[in-house]
């Protein structure tokens, strides 16, 4: 993969590379070649220093540099919103200056995402940092809305059906209007919003049609009728609902 010019005096390159949802056989082979050539590979980790990306590409670890990307907190609820916000560009802002040091020296630096970069991946950010003044190359990943339909054995959307993806962090206001107007539904995100989309979608009538699906490919996944789960949910994991009428994915829901 050639992104602009490499030789004496060029700058590295920017990689951001989908590893998939966690099994990683599911990462791609340019993935896997470009992780094991790369100078620098970095991945986000939460506080605890526990990264799912590496995790996934550990197989292909050995001389590379690591950079660790620890983000500051991980919860909104600290200070409000804005110093939430504050807090993040601050922490993007960083990780770039971070990252720029080795690209200006001419390492090349791979970026791991888990699932799919540019599908509400951390990684857009620094690509929007990094990705004017460095080449730089998109990799895409599986994202974990295919893995979760796959590990369900649900199609997601067949014909006409709108295929609607959305983050259970939205109010519900606007998760209401964005189930109404779709087919078919991935939500996201779920974690301590988990009861309350539960709670929305019974409201809906949709319950039995709804598919819970956590860490998929991963160790410890579980795939389960929305109805068989508890009250809470990690942040791994994923409702698929189907509210079409194709008969040859309705008859996929049990
Ligand atoms: C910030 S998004 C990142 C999505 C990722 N870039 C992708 O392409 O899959 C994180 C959300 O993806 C979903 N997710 C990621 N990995 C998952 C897995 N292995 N099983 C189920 N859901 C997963 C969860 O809903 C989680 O809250």
């Amino acid at each position: 993969v050639s992104a602009a010019p490499v030789g004496p005096g060029a700058t590295g390159r920017l990689f951001g590379v989908g590893v998939g949802p966690g099994d990683p056989d599911l990462m791609t082979v340019r993935a896997v070649d470009l992780v094991r050539g790369a100078d620098v590979v970095a991945y986000h980790c939460a506080r605890h220093g526990r990264s799912n990306a590496r995790a996934i590409a550990a197989a292909h670890l050995g001389t590379q540099i690591e950079e660790a990307l620890t983000y500051p907190v991980t919860t909104e609820t600290v200070g409000g919103p804005e110093d939430y916000q504050a807090r993040l560009d601050g922490f993007y802002a960083d990780v770039a200056a971070r990252l720029a040091e080795h690209l200006d020296a001419g390492r090349d630096v791979v970026v791991l995402s888990e699932g799919d970069p540019f599908f509400y991946g951390s990684f857009l950010y620094l690509h929007a940092r990094l990705g004017t003044r460095f080449p730089a190359v998109v990799v895409p990943g599986v994202s974990s809305v295919m893995a979760s339909a796959a590990s369900a054995r649900r199609p997601l959307s067949a014909r006409g059906d709108i295929l609607t993806v959305l983050p259970a962090t939205l109010p519900d206001d606007r998760l209401r209007a964005a189930i109404l107007g779709a087919d078919s539904l991935a939500i996201l995100k779920l974690g301590r919003h988990f009861a309350r989309v539960k709670r929305l979608l019974a409201e809906l009538g949709l319950t039995d049609r709804a598919i819970y699906a956590e860490r998929v490919t991963q160790g410890g996944e579980r795939v389960l009728p929305l109805a068989e789960t508890g009250d809470t949910a990690p942040y791994f994991a994923t409702l698929l609902v189907y509210r079409g009428t194709e008969p040859a994915i309705l008859g996929t829901l049990a």
